[in-house]
């Protein structure tokens, strides 16, 4: 047995793992451009619109990040998000996320934003969906990220509430290409929003939801049988489930995972608890991502270092995988998916050489 040559992605040392997870190309699936709003720019955003906060400076205000779950987090969330006013505002939030997205090789991104959270406030819809839409758009120029929206409905509002939203925004069809399903999960089911996702597919947008992130397999049935989703955000409370994992892997659903939030919000109580080895041996579509990076302690390359770094049973084939992974679960041109796989196949064969 050990004279067979070892596998030279199994026998990477650790620290040159770690600079590949770093370098090799991925996409991000599952972030909400709410959630990278960095404290600083709270403040400075703050000042520029005279809206008053809650905390007399950014440490205080990060001193706040300690979560119990996921509403105690929302809470916070939603409170930042209350300092974005005009579209140059939805557009540097966006930007200085495109910057960090570009150091950490992302090169395509598929961002969440939630309009009820600013129209709520009187923010035009136009404002929030033109700034997002600019800022993709300069992405793609400068920093050669191709990057698209992804409407969220709130989900503990009704779904009349989400009828609305989508009206307003049908205008503004051409600059997002999906909608989702996010906020407080547990007592808001996905069939809540049935006829109003049944809508956006007619409307031949892609449709994804969080489900099992806190709430029970069920939603995550539901999300597939009801919502007809084309992807499930989260989902890791899918391994409760033996029936329903052999669903999502025979059908290659991918699943949004978010390691470091889940951490954060307590749905593990550490990273070494974390499902992502039992997910990824049952083998499934795991695609990692950052979900609300300011809030979480950390961009899409930390989520991939805490994540193998907590669980040493992951090696440099897990890491190809996921980010292959990344790219078929995009809703990406197949032509764009083949070019970045190939780019990912380059880096690890220089690695295997
Ligand atoms: N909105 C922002 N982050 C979220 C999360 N992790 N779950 C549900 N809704 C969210
Ligand atoms: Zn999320």
């Amino acid at each position: 047995m050990n004279d067979l040559p070892r596998d030279p992605l199994v026998a990477l040392p650790r620290d040159r793992l770690v600079a590949l997870l770093r370098e090799m190309p991925k996409a991000e699936l599952h972030i909400h451009i709410e959630g990278s709003l960095e404290p600083e720019l709270i403040f400075k955003l703050a000042q520029r619109n005279g809206v008053a906060l809650a905390y007399p400076n950014v440490e205080a205000l990060r001193a706040a990040y300690a979560f119990s779950d996921l509403q105690s987090f929302l809470d916070i969330y939603y409170a930042g998000a209350s300092v974005l006013l005009k579209e140059a505002d939805f557009f540097e939030m966006a930007w200085a996320y495109f910057e960090r997205a570009a150091a950490d090789n992302v090169v395509h991104a598929e961002l969440f934003f939630d309009p009820q959270t600013h129209t709520a406030r009187g923010v035009a819809i136009e404002d929030v969906i033109v700034g997002l839409a600019h800022a993709c758009r300069r992405a793609h120029a400068e920093l050669g990220i191709s990057a698209s929206l992804i409407l969220c409905f709130l989900r503990h509002l009704s779904e009349d509430a989400a009828f609305a939203t989508l009206e307003q925004a049908l205008p503004y069809r051409d600059h997002f290409i999906g909608v989702g399903l996010d906020s407080s999960e547990r007592g808001h089911p996905p069939e809540k929003f049935a006829r109003v996702f049944a809508r956006c597919r007619e409307l031949g947008l892609h449709v994804v939801a969080h489900a099992g992130e806190e709430g029970p397999p069920a939603y995550i049935w539901n999300a597939l049988d009801v919502l007809k989703v084309e992807r499930i955000d989260h989902g890791v409370r899918c391994v409760e489930d033996p029936a329903l994992v052999q669903r999502l892997a025979a059908e290659r659903m991918p699943l949004t995972v978010c390691p470091l939030s889940n951490v954060r919000l307590r749905v593990y109580g550490s990273m070494a608890e974390h499902a992502l080895p039992a997910l990824l041996d049952a083998g499934l579509c795991v695609v990692l991502n950052s979900d609300d990076p300011a809030y979480f302690g950390g961009y899409i390359n930390e989520n991939f270092v805490a994540a193998f770094e907590a669980l040493p049973q992951l090696d440099a084939r897990h890491a190809y995988t996921l980010a292959r992974n990344s790219f078929e679960a995009s809703f990406a041109p197949a032509a764009d998916k083949q070019r970045w796989r190939r780019e990912l196949d380059a880096v690890f064969t220089r690695l295997a050489g």
